[in-house]
Formats: structure tokens, C-alpha cells, sequence
């Protein structure tokens, strides 16, 4: 399996699995044995690289919590020194089912203790800070991050959705190994942070890569069932289908060059665009997972991701859920 270093030395797959669907964003959780089941397959087909969150909760069709970080431990207990794993701090569950940032270091402290025992382990792999906290300064965060690595609790850490300034203030106190920000063929607004990201030798862990899914041109339908996000991202409501595609033929286009689909093609454009660059498709279904790994075996070159490139900045796209555009200087 093709594998990539984050940061100084922080050896992961080239792709990683996102683990959030299980049990959160896409409607009723995976039921908790075949989750934990699928999780393990993947390992088994050569993922070493697995992201999961604090936040990431669903609920049990009993009425009990299905915390995704206990899914991810259950099935990677066995293989615990094999595998790296991810996850996250800093946004809690708000009365009124909303959600609120807090990087607090008395919160961090419990969300740490909380995450090692949902994932049975002794320590966490890479520590992202979820949200940006803007009562927080990133050198109070990055020094809870050095003193987590003091104690081994944490070996490496990240910052999700990090701008430039925050990215350079946290990491000249503790170095960051990886953001992971929202990237994919209908968002690139990040690949202004390249120039910084390599300044820095910083990772870039890429959430949303297929654009949750319409990138796969397998979603032709706009409503979702209850609890699924997508029934409200802009991409997938009727005119925005429409509207994108184009941008879906285009992607035909290269996959047919390629013998690959879509997804595989979303995903090898931004593994051959920039060393650094680590996506983390999620799917809950072990043909997709299987799918989505071999993206990592395609080769494109230089010229054909320019290319790619080109072409995207000429094809009409609707917009995109989530994501914050950079704070350019
Ligand atoms: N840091 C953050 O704030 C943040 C935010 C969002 C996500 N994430 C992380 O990033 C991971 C991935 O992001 P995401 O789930 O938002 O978006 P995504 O990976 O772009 O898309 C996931 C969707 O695509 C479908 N899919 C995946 N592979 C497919 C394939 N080969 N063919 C057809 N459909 C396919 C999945 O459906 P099925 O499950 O039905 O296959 C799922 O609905 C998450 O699991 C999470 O770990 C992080």
C-alpha cells in the first residue's frame, strides 16, 4: 500500500478512511457489529490510517449513544501499534442539538481522558483541534498540545479548518503535523495554504474529498432520509444536480481515460497533486472502502493535474456544504 509522511514523521496510507458515517451526518448509524466489522475489513485490505472525532455520535436504535470513537477502537484493538489513528477536540454538543466551539485547557484535559477510553488505547496518533475556539489563542491550545505530548497522551497534533495566522502562531509553539481542511475538486479555496503547508512541512489531510459523495456521480437524488446532512448541502438540491453535470461528465471523462470511476478519480488528483496531500473519503460499504484504496495506485502526471485543473476552473459548479474561505493577507 502506498503510504505518505505527514509532518516530520507521521507514516500513514496514502488514503485513510473517514469513520464519521457510522454513526453520524448520514441519516440512522450502521448498526454497531457490522460497523465495527467493516472498520476491521478495511484494515484488512491495507488501511492504516483512520479518522474519527469526539463529536461524532449517533443514536442506537435501544436509545444508547453510538460513540464512533468506540466503534474505531473496538475493531483496531488488536492491531493498535499498526495503525494510526486521528481524532478530534473542541466542538461539544450544545443545548437544542446545536453545537459550540471550546478549546478551553480544562476542556481539552476531559475531552483527552474521554477519548483514550472510547478508543481503548494509551495514546492518540494525531490530536486535531476540530474548530478554530475565537476565545482561545492558538498558543494556549498549542501548548495544552506539547504538554499532551509530554505526558504521552498524544504523539502528534493537527488543526481542522486552519487558516495561515492560526497555523503559524500554534506552530511555533508545539509543530503541527497535519490540517485537515475541506478539500476536493468543487472546494479549493485551501490550495492557498499550499505555499504555507510546505514552508511549514505540514500535511494536508483532506475531509469531504468526494464532496460527500456527489463527486462519485452515483447520487441522483436530492432528498435523503431523516438526520442525513445532505438533505441540506446546496450540492445536491435539484438545480445544483443540474448544474453540476457537467463538471460529472468531465470526471467520466478522465475516469474512462484511467479504467477508474469517479470517486477513484477525485481522490487521485489531489494524491498526485501534492505529496503531502492525505484524503480521507468516508463510506460506510466495504465495496467503496475497497474502491476508494485503489485510488492510490493511479498515476497521473504533472501536466494531466494541471490539466484537471484547468478544466475545473472552466466548468460550471455549484456550491459546496461547510468550509471557510481562507483569510487571505
Ligand atoms: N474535520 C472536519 O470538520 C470534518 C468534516 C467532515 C468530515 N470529516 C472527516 O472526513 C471523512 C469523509 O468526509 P465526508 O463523509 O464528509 O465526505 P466524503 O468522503 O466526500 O463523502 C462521503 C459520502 O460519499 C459516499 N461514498 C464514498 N465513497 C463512495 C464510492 N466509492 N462510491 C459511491 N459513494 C461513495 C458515502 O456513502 P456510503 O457511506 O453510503 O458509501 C458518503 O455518503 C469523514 O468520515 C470524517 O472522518 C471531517
Amino acid at each position: 500500500m502506498e503510504t505518505r509522511i505527514l509532518g516530520k514523521d507521521l507514516k500513514v496510507t496514502a488514503i485513510g478512511l473517514g469513520c464519521m458515517g457510522f454513526s453520524h451526518g448520514y441519516g440512522k448509524p450502521t448498526d454497531v457489529d457490522e460497523a465495527i466489522k467493516n472498520i476491521r475489513a478495511a484494515y484488512d485490505m491495507g488501511y492504516r490510517f483512520f479518522d474519527t472525532a469526539e463529536i461524532y455520535q449517533g443514536t442506537n436504535p435501544d436509545g444508547s449513544t453510538n460513540y464512533n470513537e468506540e466503534l474505531v477502537g473496538k475493531a483496531l484493538h488488536d492491531v493498535r501499534d499498526q495503525v494510526v489513528i486521528a481524532t478530534k477536540f473542541g466542538i461539544a454538543a450544545h443545548e437544542g442539538n446545536g453545537l459550540k466551539v471550546d478549546s478551553s485547557p480544562e476542556t481539552i484535559r476531559k475531552s483527552v481522558e474521554g477519548s483514550l477510553k472510547r478508543l481503548n488505547t494509551d495514546h492518540i496518533d494525531l490530536y486535531y483541534q476540530h474548530r478554530i475556539d475565537p476565545n482561545v489563542e492558538p498558543e494556549t491550545v498549542a501548548k495544552v498540545m506539547q504538554e499532551l505530548m509530554d505526558e504521552g497522551k498524544i504523539t502528534h497534533w493537527g488543526i481542522s479548518e486552519a487558516n495561515e495566522d492560526y497555523l503559524r502562531r500554534a506552530n511555533a509553539v508545539c509543530k503541527v503535523t497535519a490540517v485537515q481542511n475541506r478539500y476536493s475538486m468543487m472546494y479549493r479555496e485551501y490550495e492557498d495554504l499550499f505555499p504555507v503547508l510546505e514552508e511549514l512541512n505540514v500535511g494536508l489531510v483532506a475531509f469531504s474529498p468526494l464532496a460527500n459523495g456527489l463527486l462519485t456521480g452515483q447520487i441522483k437524488q436530492s432528498t435523503f432520509s431523516d438526520k442525513d446532512l445532505r438533505n441540506k448541502m446546496p450540492q445536491f438540491k435539484p438545480e445544483a444536480l443540474k448544474k453540476n453535470q457537467e463538471l460529472l461528465d468531465l470526471l467520466d471523462e478522465i475516469a474512462a481515460r484511467h479504467d477508474a470511476t469517479p470517486a477513484q478519480i477525485s481522490l487521485a488528483w489531489m494524491i498526485n497533486k501534492k505529496p503531502y496531500i492525505v484524503p480521507i473519503p468516508g463510506s460506510r460499504h466495504l465495496n467503496r472502502i475497497e474502491d476508494n484504496l485503489k485510488a492510490a495506485q493511479i498515476k497521473m502526471s504533472a501536466d494531466e493535474v494541471v490539466r484537471i485543473d484547468k478544466a475545473l476552473d472552466a466548468v460550471p459548479m455549484s456550491d459546496v456544504f461547510g468550509g471557510t474561505k481562507i483569510e487571505k493577507k
